[in-house]
């Protein structure tokens, strides 16, 4: 007799990093926005704001490439890790600071240097139900068609490390003051469906 799954085992897991430091403001609505979505399609949501944690940049002390590659720094970085190895969707949302990523958000991607470690010598690095999927949320002053590009090259990065193939983003450029998101036509809307197309998507489709 086979047992039906319990819920918690059917449940996808969304991970999700708020990288601004203005609290409420733009890439905050549009994180809220995908994690409803999410959670209405039955994700369970795990969400830290970058800029509450403690999370040092890295020293690149050698620390994790000497041992079995985990860190030795201290700090709220030690929580994050389980996370990032099993989650089996990663949202990670940032404006555009000098045309990248934020300060909150690169400290953190930069401290993954330990799964990247593990990367590189062929260990696994996904612990969780694969396949995983990554979504990148984003909003930039400016209207610069090449505004992300340089966040796109550095996650292209992190999702290597992270063991994630599929790759999705929503960017939306001309939005500056806190709040003006709001006031775009269909972002929010764009952003409930994303997180719930993230939440439903199967390999293969
Ligand atoms: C330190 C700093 C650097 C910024 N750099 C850029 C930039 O390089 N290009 C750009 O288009 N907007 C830039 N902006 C504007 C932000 O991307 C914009 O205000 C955004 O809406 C902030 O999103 P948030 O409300 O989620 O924090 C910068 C803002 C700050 C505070």
């Amino acid at each position: 007799m086979s047992e039906e799954p319990r819920t918690s085992d059917r449940e996808v897991r969304v991970l999700a990093f708020a990288g601004s430091p203005r609290r409420g403001g733009n890439t905050d609505m549009l994180l809220a926005a995908t994690l409803e979505g999410a959670e209405v399609a039955g994700a369970r949501i795990e969400r830290y704001d970058l800029g509450e944690l403690s999370i040092a940049p890295c020293r690149h002390c050698g620390g994790c490439a000497a041992g079995q590659g985990v860190c030795v720094v201290r700090d709220d970085m030690a929580t994050l890790y389980e996370p990032l190895r099993a989650a089996e969707r990663i949202i990670i949302a940032s404006p555009i600071f000098f045309m990248s990523v934020t300060a909150q958000a690169k400290a953190m991607i930069d401290r993954c240097q330990p799964l990247w470690v593990l990367r590189n010598r062929g260990l696994p690095v996904a612990t969780g139900r694969a396949p995983r999927a990554g979504l990148f949320l984003s909003v930039a002053g400016s209207a610069l068609a090449h505004a992300f590009d340089a966040a796109g090259v550095t996650l292209t990065s992190w999702y290597w490390t992270l063991e994630i193939f599929e790759r999705r983003e929503l960017t939306f450029g001309g939005i500056d003051v806190a709040g003006a998101i709001r006031e775009h036509p269909t972002a929010l809307d764009d952003a409930r469906r994303a997180g719930r197309e993230l939440a439903t998507w199967r390999a293969g489709e």
